[in-house]
C-alpha cells in the first residue's frame, strides 16, 4: 500500500493511494445512490444545532461537509482520517464551499481528543477497513471520547439479508482479499459496541440488504449532577 512520509501508522486499510479517485468512484459504485445514502445517515443523525461531532473515517469529507453545514455556528464538526491525502481532499473541499468543518489526520485506534469531549461520534462506511482488533479498540475509543449520553453513529456492511446481498458481500470479502469485512459480514458490530460499554444498541435502518445504521449510548453511569446530553 503506498504511504507518504507523513501517514500515521495504522494497520488499517487507509485509502491514501486512490483518495484522488474516492468521490468520483463512490458515485459509480453506489450505482449514482450515494446522495440517498448520506441524507438517510443525516436524517438518522438528527442533529441538534450544538452538536460536537467527529466523523472517523471521514475520507473526502462529504459527509462532515453535511453535518458542519447543518449545525449552527454553535456547533462543531470535526473529521478524521489516516489517509493524509483524503484529508487534503476533504480541507480542499471545505475551503471551496466555505464550511467550517475541521479535517486532521489521525487513526480511529488513538484519537487524539479528551475524555468526554464529543456527543455525537459517527463512522460512514468505516469499520469494515478495521481488523477485529482495531474495530474494538476503535469502538472503545469512541466510549472514551463522548461525553455520557452521547451517541454513536455506525453505517457500514452488515449481515447480508438477501442473497444479491450475500454474493455482493461475501464476494467482495473473498474477491478484495479483505478478511476485515468478515465481522461486520457475521453481523458482529452490535455485540462488539456492547462490549466497549455502549448500550441501548439498535439497527435504525437497513439499505440495499447489506449496509445497517447503527445507534448506541454511552450510559449516564452514576454520576450525581450529570444530564444527558442530548
Ligand atoms: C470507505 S472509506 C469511507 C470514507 C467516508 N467515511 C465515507 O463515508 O465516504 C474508509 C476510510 O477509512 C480510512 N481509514 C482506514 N483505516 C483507518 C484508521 N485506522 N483510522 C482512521 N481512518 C482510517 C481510509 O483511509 C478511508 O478514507
Amino acid at each position: 500500500m503506498t504511504k507518504t512520509k507523513t501517514s500515521p501508522i495504522t494497520r488499517g486499510r487507509d485509502l491514501n493511494h486512490v483518495a484522488w479517485l474516492y468521490d468520483p468512484l463512490i458515485e459509480k459504485l453506489s450505482f449514482g445512490r450515494e446522495q440517498h445514502f448520506r441524507t438517510k445517515t443525516m436524517t438518522l443523525l438528527a442533529l441538534a444545532p450544538t452538536d460536537r461531532v467527529l466523523d472517523v473515517g471521514c475520507g473526502t469529507g462529504t459527509l462532515t461537509l453535511m453535518i458542519a453545514e447543518a449545525l449552527a455556528e454553535q456547533g462543531e464538526t470535526i473529521g478524521i482520517d489516516a489517509a493524509p491525502r483524503m484529508i487534503t481532499i476533504a480541507k480542499q473541499k471545505a475551503n471551496r464551499a466555505a464550511n467550517a468543518a475541521r479535517f486532521q489526520m489521525g487513526v480511529a485506534e488513538q484519537l487524539d481528543f479528551a475524555d468526554n469531549f464529543f456527543n455525537i461520534v459517527v463512522n460512514s462506511m468505516f469499520t469494515h477497513h478495521l481488523d477485529r482488533e482495531l474495530k474494538q479498540r476503535f469502538f472503545a475509543e469512541a466510549w472514551r471520547t463522548l461525553q455520557p449520553g452521547g451517541q454513536l453513529i455506525t453505517a457500514d456492511i452488515d449481515r447480508p439479508s438477501t442473497l444479491l446481498a450475500k454474493a455482493v458481500g461475501w464476494g467482495g470479502r473473498y474477491l478484495l482479499l479483505q478478511p476485515e469485512l468478515e465481522d461486520n459480514l457475521q453481523g458482529q458490530l452490535p455485540s462488539m459496541m456492547k462490549a466497549a460499554g455502549f448500550v441501548k444498541i439498535q439497527r435504525l435502518a437497513h439499505l440495499h440488504g447489506l449496509i445497517s445504521f447503527f445507534a448506541a449510548i454511552k450510559p449516564i453511569l452514576d454520576q450525581p449532577g450529570v444530564v444527558p446530553c442530548r
